[in-house]
């Protein structure tokens, strides 16, 4: 079979998830597609409240039940729809194939056992062949590998008895224990400091190498987007604003968010006292969505139909896609009809 027969490893298609809330049912995310190939590193980045997390829980089923519900879409793993698939079926996946590393650790850890038993449970799930000495020693190789100082004794403790940092290391190790064939990192190091930033992050890459484990990274930082990304997806308020490969989207950005998000990444050139632009405005509330662009508001190009109509993703060039109504014109306000 040549690779395009190949199916991508994942395909998100459509995906729509809703929340109820007290104003009613609301539309957390809404249309968002895009595929992930073996090896690959895919970035998602947006504002705060974009829907980063809650496309991430889905790609597990991990959203909060029971107000929060799948709507429309297709999540396809090896071409499989997981939104077919039984808990059990499901069970065979999570943790095994796809990985998730948290915003939060404890999301991930269990404050009754220990981190040893913890991380043993992971090779268990991944080698049922192996001995227990083998994820034993295994285990404790893998927290040293994450940076974890006295690997053997910290496997004696509970989750509660580690610093933040500490626990995300842990849930990272757990992560990479199963050798998942995807691996999605959620803002990965946000509560790390920088050196250990750094590290975590090589330590993702050289398993990406050594496994061929395509990996998902959510992120506001857009720096390491640029430096270890291959595709980048950008949301706003729920949808896909633009994604394309990693150098196409920097060299060459369509949406006017993407546009104001790339301004406002520090440069070296910076110097501390100059203000780094801002986006003017605020992300529509999810209960207040407009009919036409979400971004219109704050838009310094937006126009008539910008208000009426919500623009759909399509393409702007060859594999980049844009949800804009310039890129609907060819670029031109006047070609815009509707
Ligand atoms: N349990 C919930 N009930 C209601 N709304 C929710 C719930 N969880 C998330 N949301 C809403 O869904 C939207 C998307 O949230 P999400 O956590 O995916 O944002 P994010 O892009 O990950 O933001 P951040 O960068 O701050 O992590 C937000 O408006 C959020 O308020
Ligand atoms: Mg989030």
């Amino acid at each position: 079979m040549n690779q395009k027969d190949c199916p991508p490893l994942l395909a998100v298609k459509h995906l729509g998830v809703a929340f109820e809330t007290d104003q009613g049912q609301v539309l957390a995310v809404d249309d968002v597609s895009f595929e992930l190939t073996s090896g690959q590193v895919l970035g998602i980045a947006g504002e705060s409240g974009c829907g980063k997390s809650v496309t991430a829980l889905s790609l597990m089923r991990l959203l909060p039940k029971p107000v929060s519900k799948i709507k429309e879409g297709e999540i396809l793993f090896k071409g499989q729809n997981l939104l077919d698939l039984s808990t059990d079926a499901l069970g065979k996946i999570r943790g095994k194939k796809i990985s998730m590393i948290f915003q939060e650790p404890m999301t991930a850890l269990n404050p009754v056992h220990t981190v040893g038993r913890q991380i043993v449970e992971s090779y268990s799930l991944h080698s049922p062949g192996m001995g227990e000495k083998e994820k034993i020693r295994a285990s404790s190789q893998m927290l040293a590998k994450v940076g974890i100082p006295d690997a053997r004794q910290v496997m004696k403790k509970y989750p509660h008895q580690l610093s933040g940092g500490m626990r995300q290391r842990v849930m990272i190790g757990m992560a990479l224990a199963c050798e998942p064939d995807i691996l999605i990192a959620d803002e990965p190091t946000t509560a790390l400091d920088v050196t250990v930033q750094a590290q975590i992050m090589d330590l993702i890459f050289q398993f990406r190498d050594k496994t061929g484990m395509a990996v998902i990274l959510i992120t506001h930082d857009l720096g390491l987007i640029a430096e270890n990304c291959d595709r980048v997806v950008i949301m706003y308020a729920g949808t896909v604003a633009e994604s394309a490969s990693v150098t196409t989207l920097f060299r060459n950005p369509f949406h006017p968010y993407t546009k104001k998000l790339l301004q406002s990444i520090p440069s070296r050139a910076q110097t501390a006292k100059e203000p780094l632009p801002t986006i003017p405005g605020n992300v529509p509330a999810l209960s207040e969505m407009p009919a036409g662009c979400r971004f219109a508001k704050r838009c310094e190009h937006a126009y008539t139909p910008c208000e009426k109509h919500l623009p759909r993703l399509i393409s702007v060039s060859s594999d980049h896609f844009a949800a804009c109504h310039l890129a609907h014109s060819g670029g031109k306000k006047s070609n815009f009809n509707k």
